[in-house]
């Protein structure tokens, strides 16, 4: 059997499509990848459908031709700044008459856990099962096959605004795509990016993108809390902007080529040349200054970070400790920075599929739309799974495969 899946991430620096296939079950190969600058997009939120929906229709073009196929659907990874987890609790009595827990027992008990109110403005993404709970006994991650006569199931909800959700879909069909699903992209860069144990015994994932971070915990296997907030590589690049006196698109191709995460690791005395702003002849500045300006900054993001996992209660949860990803996870000697701040390991997350073109999106800024092509073959399988009335999580682990 074979399927086609096709994953939609629009950023605020650059849309992403990726069109893969699944062969026989198993190998997922990346058949195409397009890519385009992004307009009409802040901190992740769409704020002009129509300049946005014109990179979804370049990238998609590029990937559409790379992979030689035409699409007319695609899951789309959620992002923006406003990504928040609430807990839920969803609990179910099982018949008396029934002599074990069922994968009908569970979508039930799963449905009860989404029965909450919530704001008028808020809209949920994706919710993602921490533990189910079976007369008292908890850290289950499959009942399937159990014996019990009540069970629960603690939840996480992850939200955001119902505008983003809106402005999303309607962005995609403004682009001849039918929006087909959504995850946190945060949730499939998990899939994307991790390896089955260090989602088994707990992991930060952050992505680190242009206009937004997004931080992930993954425990047991499966995300537990995400979040957001509208600080990345954008604010180190205006932060140069300032100290250098510099129009935005010079700072940041100075960024990308002479950029570093870490003062101290940059030598004394080496000179960059600086372009001149209004016919004024280039100048020269030692590249160590450009890291005394961007280490502050990156600093803060990855404090904020910890700030927020730790004010989750989640800190405990980082055994295997901090995956960052994302576009400004390229920037020089930033694993060392953030393992200063983390005080744990810290490695870099990137996607990997099989495939010809696969090289073109072994990049951490592919993490989020190869994650998204995940998300749906995954949804999928789940799918299949209940179908089957199987023990739908043993089986979903799985799927749950080290993809570098
Ligand atoms: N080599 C590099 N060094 C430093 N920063 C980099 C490098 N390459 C890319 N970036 C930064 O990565 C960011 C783009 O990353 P990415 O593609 O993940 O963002 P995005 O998905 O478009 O935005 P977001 O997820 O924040 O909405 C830009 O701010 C860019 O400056
Ligand atoms: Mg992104």
């Amino acid at each position: 059997m074979q399927e086609i899946y096709v994953g939609l991430d629009i950023g605020s620096n650059t849309t992403k499509v990726a069109i893969a296939e699944e062969r026989l079950g198993s190998e997922m190969v990346l058949l195409g990848i397009g890519e385009a600058r992004s307009e009409g997009v802040i901190r992740g939120n769409i704020v002009n459908s129509d300049k946005a929906q014109k990179a979804v229709v370049a990238a998609l073009t590029d990937a559409e031709k790379m992979a030689d196929i035409e699409v007319k659907e695609a899951f789309i990874a959620v992002g923006g700044d406003r990504l928040r987890t609430f807990a839920s609790r969803g609990i179910t009595a099982i018949p008396k008459d029934k002599d074990v827990i069922s994968s009908t027992d569970v979508a039930e008990v799963l449905q009860a856990s989404r029965a909450i109110v919530i704001p008028p403005e808020a809209a949920i993404v994706d919710s993602v099962v921490r533990e189910f709970v079976v007369d008292g006994q908890g850290g289950i991650s499959d009942p399937v096959g159990m014996n019990g006569i009540r069970m629960e199931a603690d939840v996480g909800l992850l939200m955001v605004p119902r505008s983003v959700l809106q402005n999303l879909d309607r962005t995609a069909e403004r682009a001849g795509i039918i929006p087909d699903g959504q995850a946190a992209g945060i949730h499939g860069e998990g899939l994307a990016t991790l390896t089955p144990d260090e989602a088994e015994i707990g992991v930060a994932l952050i992505d680190i993108g242009c206009g937004t971070t997004e931080i992930g915990i993954f425990s047991r296997g499966t995300l537990v809390w995400a979040y957001s907030f509208g600080y990345a590589g954008e604010s180190v690049t205006k932060d140069l902007t300032v100290g250098l006196s510099l129009p935005f698109d010079s700072a940041e191709q100075l960024k990308l080529d002479f950029g570093c995460a870490l003062e101290k690791s940059v030598e004394d005395n080496e000179m960059i040349s600086i372009p001149g702003i209004g016919g004024r002849a280039a100048r020269s500045v030692e590249r160590k200054f450009l890291a005394q300006i961007m280490e502050p900054r990156l600093e803060e993001i990855l404090i904020l970070c910890k700030d927020s996992i730790s004010e989750a209660g989640l800190s405990n949860k980082l055994s295997a400790g901090v995956v960052i990803s994302g576009g400004t996870s390229l920037t020089r000697d930033i694993v060392r920075l953030a393992e200063k701040v983390f005080e744990m390991p810290v490695r870099t997350g990137a996607p990997s599929l099989a495939g010809d073109v696969s090289d073109l999106a072994r990049s951490p800024q592919f993490s989020a739309v190869i994650g998204a092509v995940l998300c749906a073959s995954d949804r999928r399988h789940r799918i299949e799974l209940m179908e089957d009335k199987k023990g739908l999580f043993a089986k979903l682990r799985k799927w749950f495969v080290k993809r570098i």
